[in-house]
């Protein structure tokens, strides 16, 4: 067994700090957290060059060490770190399994969750967009699935803003039938509430580590990261204008491979400013479009604590339309891009992007909980 692994034995079993039933639902009622921009004076920026310009995006972010509190700690269900610090036991029992993620071969533990099972959509698969097919993926814990569902209520504007604002667009798309069946796929998943239920988990302890740059699939049109436990540095290329150039570099000529051009960890391809570098820790939240623009996470060597994180995404369910829109880097992607990030600014002005209250997605556990038993997720 690799050392990293057996090491987070002992670090998850510290995570498991057992509270009493009920203690959640004595705290007072607390207000939703309203996520802000990353750069108020900026709140549009341009990530990679797809043709007729670079890809725009919205950024933004809140903390909530209540909410990963609640996330983490679940004593009235049997749950991920509970009675699972044992590496043997997440991968049975959650799913985890090594993945690589840079040159180097060095691996993190990965779990593809989905968090749809609230809603009987018990679809056993997610697509996956390094593999352009669906994968069976495990539900995801309660606290989780409840949580995303809560998220999706408390922001319920803003998501019917951008639905609306693609419809808008499809109207007007009429005389591109690329364009408007693609504005559709996005549109349809918000109405299907499938946004951010495709959800990976990722946990790391094992000092410092270099996660290769890249650009997202198109699940992740729109995302939601979210920091559970430790520490990790995002670092993001981006843009004040859509039609910036990169930098001229030597490489280029050298006729080096093109991936390393615009990697975010090449110092020569961007401007400082041109770099943001955002520190992660517990109770990080983060809602943004990592389709649109090269990045890449760094684990540092100061970290004591596993890092815990999952990012959420679209979860298709639709292969055809999945596969049509995962591969394209095509201006039907930076429109939709377009329309995607401008509304989300617009409900981020008028603060309709908010994290649900800890009482939020209790109510939805207590209520599935009188259901049928199907509508319970399954511990299998
Ligand atoms: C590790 O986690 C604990 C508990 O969440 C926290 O109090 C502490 O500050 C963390 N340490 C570091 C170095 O992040
Ligand atoms: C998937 O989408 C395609 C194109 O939009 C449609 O023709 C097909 O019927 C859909 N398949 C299912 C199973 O809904």
């Amino acid at each position: 067994m690799p050392a990293h692994v057996f090491q987070l034995k002992s670090v998850l079993c510290c995570l498991c700090v057992v509270l009493p039933c009920g203690s959640w639902q004595q705290s007072h009622a607390s207000a939703r957290r309203i996520f802000r921009h990353h750069d108020a004076a900026h709140p549009i920026s341009y990530g990679v060059q797809l043709p007729m310009g670079r890809a725009p995006f919205a950024f933004a972010s809140v903390t909530s060490e209540e909410l990963v509190d609640f996330l983490l700690h679940d004593p009235c269900t049997s749950y991920l770190l509970d009675d699972c610090c044992d590496p043997a036991c997440l991968r049975s029992q959650w799913g985890f399994e090594e993945d690589s993620i840079n040159e180097q071969c060095e691996n993190i533990l990965k779990a593809d969750w989905h968090a749809s099972s609230f809603w009987g959509a018990c679809s056993a698969r997610l697509f996956v967009p390094r593999t352009d097919e669906f994968l069976p993926a495990r539900p995801a814990p309660v606290r989780i699935q409840a949580f995303i569902q809560a998220f999706q209520h408390a922001s319920a504007a803003c998501w019917g803003r951008l639905a609306q604002a693609l419809h808008a667009q499809e109207c007007q798309a009429s005389g591109n039938r690329e364009l408007q069946h693609s504005l559709k796929v996005f549109r349809r998943c918000l109405e299907d509430r499938t946004h951010f239920t495709g959800v990976e988990a990722q946990i790391w302890k094992g000092g410092e580590l270099t996660m290769d740059s890249h650009t997202d699939g198109a699940t992740a049109m729109l995302h939601l990261g979210v920091t559970l436990g430790g520490n990790r540095m995002l670092r993001i290329g981006k843009f004040d204008e859509r039609h910036a150039p990169y930098r001229p570099q030597e490489n280029r000529r050298r006729g080096m491979r093109s991936g390393d051009e615009i990697s975010v960890w090449n110092e020569a391809a961007y401007a400082v400013q041109e770099l943001w570098d955002m520190e992660q820790s517990r109770g990080c939240f983060y809602v943004t479009s990592p389709f649109c623009f090269e990045h890449g996470v760094k684990y540092q060597k100061h970290a004591i604590n596993t890092t815990f994180a999952l990012q959420c995404r679209f979860a298709f369910s639709n292969l055809t339309d999945a596969r049509l829109v995962n591969g394209q880097r095509t201006n039907v992607m930076r429109e939709i891009a377009d329309v995607i990030a401008h509304s989300l600014v617009d409900s981020i002005d008028r603060k309709e992007l908010q994290l649900p209250t800890l009482q939020e997605p209790l109510g939805i556990i207590t209520t599935a909980a009188k259901k049928p038993a199907r509508m319970i997720p399954p511990l299998d």
